[in-house]
């Protein structure tokens, strides 16, 4: 666990935001060549992590951008706790972003950095060694900026965002260029946040990743949804990638039982069926009166399902 508590407290809370639940409503962005986000819409909820996902050029950044105020739509909009980005009072305090890695002054050292961004929020300076400890980046505080690793240049952008201690926390791909101990610390970070009931939105295509990380996802693909809901919901939901392995010395008898399932046979005796589920194979073995040796769901992990909902959709438009 990350030590988060004790630490955020100088600040007042963001002011306007109450729960902090993010709603896209058909976002829409064209650009001349491209329908780069097109009738999006989603929520993402506190208390939760949410991944936002979808390949290369999927519109997740642009996207990203419109909440953020930083991208005019064409269409649609984006709250965060029921107010556009441009009219929260304290969006600060309200909402942080991490959008690339970030970029500060090379000759500066991280403190001096965020001692900057707390003069122009209006924070105190103090908040700037609250925000090193709590991403961990204490130890490089007076050390300048040109000689940060990438991660450590990912650990500053997070220590900026957290600044105002906002209810909203957004990040862009916040894991690329993190060895897995900081993928590792970036985890328990942001589930950290989730638990003490912050709102999380971080996009990545780090697949495996967002399994451990993320409580619920947003899948995109050419700018439209693909797919919203808990981790559980869509990788049980995905039916079609759903196979049950099982071992019989009567793999016939049992194929002849069972209706409605493909059968592939990856070695002698054991069958991987599509179709049907591990109690449909189980009742229909017992009512066969043939002996199972081995039973087994394999749920497909999110990399797979991933794969094959977005399928067909062209990645790079
Ligand atoms: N300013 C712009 N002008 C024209 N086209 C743009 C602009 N910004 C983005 N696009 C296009 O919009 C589409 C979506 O881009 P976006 O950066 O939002 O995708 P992404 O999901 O973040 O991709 P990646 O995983 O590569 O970061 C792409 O086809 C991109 O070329
Ligand atoms: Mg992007």
């Amino acid at each position: 666990m990350v030590a988060v508590d004790g630490l955020v407290h100088t600040v007042p809370m963001g002011s306007e935001i109450t729960d902090g639940e993010i709603v896209v409503s058909g976002l829409t962005k064209h650009y001349k060549q491209v329908r780069a986000v097109d009738g999006l819409s989603f929520t993402v909820k506190p208390g939760r992590v949410t991944g936002f996902l979808g390949p290369n050029g999927a519109g997740k950044t642009t996207t990203l951008r419109m909440v953020l105020n930083l991208v005019t739509p064409t269409a649609g909009t984006a709250t965060i706790g029921g107010s556009r980005y441009a009219d929260l009072a304290a969006p600060l305090q309200s909402v942080g972003a991490v959008l690339e890695a970030s970029s500060a002054h090379k000759g500066r050292t991280g403190r001096n950095h965020l001692r900057v961004l707390c003069a122009a929020a209006g924070l105190p300076d103090t908040r700037a060694d609250e925000v090193l400890e709590l991403v961990g980046l204490a130890p490089a505080a007076k050390r300048k900026f040109k000689g940060y690793s990438l991660g450590m240049k990912q650990r500053l952008g997070i220590a900026a965002a957290m600044l105002g201690d906002p209810q909203v926390l957004i990040l862009d791909e916040p894991a690329n260029g993190l060895d897995p101990e900081g993928i590792r610390w970036m985890r328990d970070f942001l589930q950290a946040l989730a638990k003490r009931g912050r709102t999380i939105l971080v996009s990545s295509h780090l697949l495996s990743e967002m399994e451990l990380l993320a409580d619920d996802v947003v899948i995109i693909a050419a700018g439209r949804l693909v797919a919203q809901g808990s981790v559980e919901e869509i990788i049980g939901n995905a039916s079609s990638v759903a196979k049950v392995r099982v071992r019989t010395p009567k793999p016939d008898a049992l194929l002849a039982a069972l209706t409605g399932a493909t059968a592939e046979r990856p070695e002698d005796g054991v069958l991987l069926l599509s179709g049907v589920t591990a109690e449909q194979v189980g009742d229909a073995a017992l009512a066969a009166g043939v002996a199972l040796h081995e039973l087994v769901a394999e749920m497909p992990d999110l990399e797979r399902v991933f794969l094959d909902l977005t399928a067909g959709k062209e990645a790079i438009r």
